[in-house]
């Protein structure tokens, strides 16, 4: 007898999706637009019906939501493991289903391999992103070990041939790669204990020649801060299909009888361009990811790294205070260097207790000086770290990730503490909290500067409960202090997910603020995060890391596409240049209020040197825009400028900041350019405006406001 077949459905305010069951492993039909209610949902079966080729099984084998090898599914299944070498392979049916308005779950049992599966679609009703969690549970009497567990496997459209990944590497992270969707599996593997520079846990595939306009898309990221595994692939049968979890180390998962483990949530988008994307994911975001505080205005910060690495004491600090207060910072953060034995790199992680050579009265002067100044206070911490020159490795030599009889290699002369370990998690909560008590400090940059090399706990790989043990961290102080903020910073952006961000609501994207360099980091990180919560500093005039000269005005416009602050020291700045900071404060704070439900816009454009990016307010009344070029345009006139996102129908005051920097390079800039001009959204968005003529490096700030 056939078994019994049904629909599931769900509707988002824009999306739809729909599910088949029919006994085996559900299968999914359609996740994009919203489609009309089915009329005939038997119609729709024999419609989804699948041909038997030769030469293969006798029987269909579709791609299901959890591919299992036993159905004779070839391309990437879902779960892989044994029972010491038994329980090889899984075959799942269905045990039960449980639907509400926003979600379904489906409960999968393998009898004979003595493990059920627990995968549920949750689509968000104002943003549609999709949120798969996948559980699995060992129901047998012996452990089971687990070598591979995906969140989730999704189809795509045939018509897909691209795929769009997020790689890099220290101080130029989130730079996008395009590769053609093949019969090869394109995989992303990161093993490095952390999100990486390298692999960034994204992935979206679409039609050829995607872009921020053009072409529909599937985009989905992976909410994990550990290790994991995308593989994108077109099988012999013509499916395409993306899949996403956790990659385990050999011997990490055991699950033992009844224990459950979860899979990272995997978050999906489909929509009509990269823009309709990001700005759906932002969405998503802001409601359901990122802590609360990221919904008031973002301050100006001024850190300490740039402006004097390790080399401050109080006088120092007093002064930077001072000066950065008067270019209009709002808070101030010390960076690395106030801890017991840091005067460099080489020791001191893990003594999280103010050094009383440089500071005998601790922080208190300065915390007072800053507070008298108006400004928070914030205070760096690396609490997964520690020197072996440090008086914590002295007495716990047993708390750091390795293997015994190996020789871990150091990074930046640090290892790992074991933060799978309850007495690791509990010595950095009472130092951190007694900090935080003492200083009522407001923000903690939170930095994580290496990769996991023989992670070793207990003579097991522990890169898993590594994660989990800094989760639980965070976990504590964030309910324990409730408005402390947190960035998550790993040598810049190393750690940027929506597994992180739901403990820390700030991201230190890159340890390069070479405006230039900044420009592709921060266009690839803005397609997952929204502006508010990505930090982007002013820099000196030559970047530290890449050796660039560029003027205040480039570095200034950049950072503004973020959360100002600044890098450079402000000590050494000339009162021209204090006047000028002050002036893109003042601008960064007439909108910051909007900000964090704004909307995003990234413009196509013809010129890859063109960089064109807004940010619209969600009542459309106000907009800017920063137009930057990073090297020579091909043409002598930049291409027409045609703003997206705004009210066809509202008059919008266009105004530009900057243009005076351009006067040399032209005989005549454009009247609008110079008086501002009133015009309406559908002029503006269809006619475009005329730029002057923009050498290399060069920016300028667009403001768009309702007249
Ligand atoms: C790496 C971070 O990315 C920098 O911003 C700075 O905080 C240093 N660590 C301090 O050691």
């Amino acid at each position: 007898m056939k078994p019994a077949q049904a629909i599931y459905r769900i509707d988002s305010s824009e999306a739809t999706l729909l599910l088949s069951a029919n006994g085996a492993v559900p299968r999914m039909l359609w996740f994009g637009a919203s489609l009309p209610q089915i009329a005939d949902p038997s119609a729709l079966h024999s419609l989804c019906d699948i041909a038997v080729p030769q030469a293969k099984l006798d029987t269909a084998v579709p791609l299901s939501i959890f591919p299992d090898s036993g159905s004779g599914f070839m391309g990437p299944v879902a779960l892989e493991g044994h029972r010491a070498g038994s329980h090889f392979s899984c075959t799942f049916k269905i045990e039960h289903i449980e639907q509400s308005s926003a979600s379904i779950e489906f409960t999968l049992l393998d009898p004979v391999a003595e493990l059920r599966v627990r995968t549920e679609f949750l689509l968000d009703s104002d943003s549609s992103v999709l949120t798969i969690n996948t559980k699995l549970e060992n129901t047998g009497s012996n452990a089971f070990s687990v070598t591979k567990f995906a969140s989730a496997t999704l189809p795509f459209a045939d018509t897909f041939t691209e795929c769009l990944t997020l790689n890099g590497r220290w101080g130029l992270e989130f730079q996008q790669h395009r590769s053609a969707i093949s019969a090869n599996q394109l995989r992303i593997k990161n093993t490095s204990g952390r999100t990486s520079h390298e692999y960034f846990p994204a992935c979206i595939v679409g039609q050829q020649h995607f872009d921020a306009e053009r072409g529909q898309v599937l985009g989905v990221h992976l909410g994990y801060s550990g290790n994991y595994e995308f593989t994108v692939e077109r099988l012999s049968t013509g499916e395409a299909c993306l899949q996403a979890g956790m990659a385990i180390l050999p011997g990490e998962i055991n699950l033992a009888p009844r224990a459950v483990i979860d899979s990272p949530p995997l978050y999906a988008c489909a929509a009509n361009s990269l823009n309709q994307m990001t700005q759906r994911f932002h969405r998503f975001a802001r409601r359901h990811v990122l802590p609360k505080w990221t919904r008031a205005p973002r301050p100006i910060h001024a850190n300490s790294w740039e402006a004097l690495y390790f080399d401050h004491d109080e006088k120092t600090l007093l002064a930077l205070v001072d000066a950065a207060a008067n270019a209009g910072a709002e808070r101030f953060v010390l960076d690395d260097g106030w801890f017991h034995g840091r005067r460099d790199d080489t020791s001191g992680l893990g003594d999280w207790w103010v050094d009383k050579t440089i500071y005998p009265q601790g922080l208190h002067s300065l915390v007072a000086h800053v507070r008298k100044r108006g400004l928070q206070f914030g205070l760096w911490f690396e609490p997964e770290m520690v020197n072996p020159v440090s008086e914590l490795y002295k007495n716990h030599p047993e708390w750091v990730l390795q293997v015994e009889g190996q020789d871990t290699p150091l990074a930046r002369n640090q290892l790992v503490l074991n933060l799978g370990l309850p007495a690791v998690r509990d010595y950095l909560y009472d130092s951190i909290a007694a900090l935080v008590d003492e200083y009522k400090i407001d923000y903690i940059k939170w930095d994580m500067n290496r990769d996991l090399v023989l992670p070793g706990n207990n003579g097991q790989a522990g890169v898993v409960a590594q994660v989990n043990g800094v989760y639980e961290l965070l976990d504590r102080l964030t309910s324990a202090y409730p408005a402390l903020e947190i960035e998550s910073c790993s040598s810049g952006g190393a750690r940027a997910d929506y597994g992180i961000l739901l403990r820390t609501g700030r991201v230190w994207t890159s340890d390069s603020i070479d405006p230039i360099d900044r420009l592709t980091i921060q266009r690839g990180f803005g397609l997952f995060f929204p502006p508010e919560i990505m930090g982007a500093h002013v820099g000196h005039d030559v970047a530290h890391l890449t050796g660039r000269a560029t003027s205040l005005q480039t570095r200034a416009i950049v950072a503004l596409q973020g959360q100002y602050g600044y890098e450079l020291d402000a000590r050494h700045i000339s009162d021209d240049e204090r006047e000028q900071l002050v002036g893109y404060a003042e601008r960064y704070k007439q909108h910051r209020h909007w900000v964090a439900e704004c909307t995003t816009w990234e413009v196509p454009t013809r010129d890859a040197s063109l960089f064109v990016k807004g940010q619209v307010s969600a009542d459309q009344a106000s907009s800017f825009w920063t137009v930057v070029v990073s090297s020579s345009l091909d043409t002598t006139l930049p291409e027409k400028l045609r703003l997206l996102g705004l009210d066809g129908a509202k008059r919008y005051r266009i105004t530009v900041v900057g243009w005076e920097a351009l006067k040399s390079f032209a005989k005549h800039i454009p009247d609008w350019v110079v008086s501002g001009a009133v015009v309406s959204g559908s002029e503006l968005m269809n006619i475009g405006l005329n730029l002057p003529v923009m050498p290399a490096q060069s920016a300028l700030l667009l403001d768009c406001s309702e007249a």
